[in-house]
């Protein structure tokens, strides 16, 4: 069988709200790869359930993050945008896969031991079994690549590793993905703690730009963002916090570094630092434009979500068709 484009499928799951890390680091990504790959991104909201949550606030983000989508640009002709709960065969892959994996290989998943220790009063299975809904995930759509941050490495490689031997014993019958990491903003950092990742939950919120925060939030944030006493803009690991700053600036204005630097050369930090709150306001401003257009057209979300659900239903069924033939269901 031979494929035309290559396919990629990546996930988020429905919790808080869009940071300029998640942009950066992920959605950009995902635009540049609409023009070359048969894309699908799917909101995993079932593997969201693997922590409480109150059914109308998690209706209310569900939504949301679709509308967070749309405004961040990704174009839904090009993409195949849907939720996981509406193509069903995600969780009876799921099942199938869970028969090919071992409970040795689920116990050594950091992520379940990281989320194990947070969670102490509800360390429940479907927690432990979340890396064989994502690998299902990616196999139904016989996925070649996989854009994800490097956090998802080791779901990534026990996703290949269950697919391989489902091959092995059955016969060709999935793709075995890559991971694809991005190049450059891989790694936003928070502008509080230089060293450490910008994250949605982080508890320090100084640090990390959402990408629906108002203008004057933002130059807030960008104000009180850790620098140092050198004064000077240059790239280099002695100064984290000017580094990550550079980063973002050349991401979103696509100069290089060393442009940068030059043309900071005599200027101060408070300078460099208003200009990357006008780069950032130049995006989010847009951004929470169309977000509110969304948000008050549900009827237009919805057309993207049906829409999204048939075209993902229609590659699902074929891979399961041939599953459950291999295995020998009637
Ligand atoms: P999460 O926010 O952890 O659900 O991640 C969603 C996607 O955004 C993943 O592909 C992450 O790798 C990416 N991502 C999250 N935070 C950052 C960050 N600070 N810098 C770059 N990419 C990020
Ligand atoms: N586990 C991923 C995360 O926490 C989300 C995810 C679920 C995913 N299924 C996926 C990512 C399939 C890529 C492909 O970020």
């Amino acid at each position: 069988m031979e494929k035309q484009l290559k396919v990629i499928f990546s996930g988020a799951q429905p919790t808080g709200s869009l940071t300029l890390g998640n942009y950066i680091g992920a959605i950009q990504n995902w635009k540049e790869l609409e023009r070359d790959y048969e894309c699908y991104y799917s909101i995993v909201d079932l593997h969201s359930l693997t922590v409480k949550q109150d059914p109308d606030d998690f209706k209310q983000a569900n939504l949301s993050f679709l509308a967070q989508y749309l405004a961040a640009g990704l174009d839904p002709k090009k993409n195949v945008l849907f939720f996981q709960s509406h193509v069903r065969e995600h969780t009876e892959l799921a099942w199938m896969l869970s028969c090919f994996t071992y409970m040795g290989e689920l116990s050594r998943m950091t992520q379940f031991k990281d989320k194990a220790d947070k969670h102490k009063d509800n360390i429940n299975a479907g927690l432990y079994t979340y890396p064989v809904l994502m690998a299902a995930d990616i196999l139904l759509y016989q996925a070649d690549l996989v854009p994800v941050g490097d956090d998802q490495r080791q779901h990534l490689e026990l996703c290949r590793d269950v697919a391989l031997r489902f091959n092995n014993a059955y016969g060709e019958t999935f793709t075995v993905p890559h991971i694809y990491l991005g190049k450059i903003g891989a790694r936003i950092m928070s502008l509080q703690e230089p060293l450490k990742k910008m994250s949605k939950s982080d508890e320090n919120q100084n640090g990390v730009i959402h990408m629906l925060d108002p203008k004057d939030v933002i130059v807030k944030k960008l104000k009180k963002a850790v620098t140092d006493s050198m004064n000077a803009v240059k790239y280099n690991d002695a100064q984290p916090g000017v580094q990550n700053l550079m980063i973002i600036h050349a991401t979103l204005s696509g100069w290089t570094m060393s442009e940068i630097e030059a043309h900071y050369q005599d200027k101060g930090y408070g300078t460099f630092k208003m200009d990357i709150a006008e780069l950032i306001t130049g995006l989010t401003e847009p951004f929470r434009e169309k977000y509110a257009h969304y948000m008050k057209n549900p009827d237009v979300l919805k057309d993207v979500y049906v829409n999204g659900a048939e075209r993902a239903s229609k590659k699902a069924d074929v891979t399961m068709t041939l599953v459950r033939d291999r295995l020998g269901l009637v």
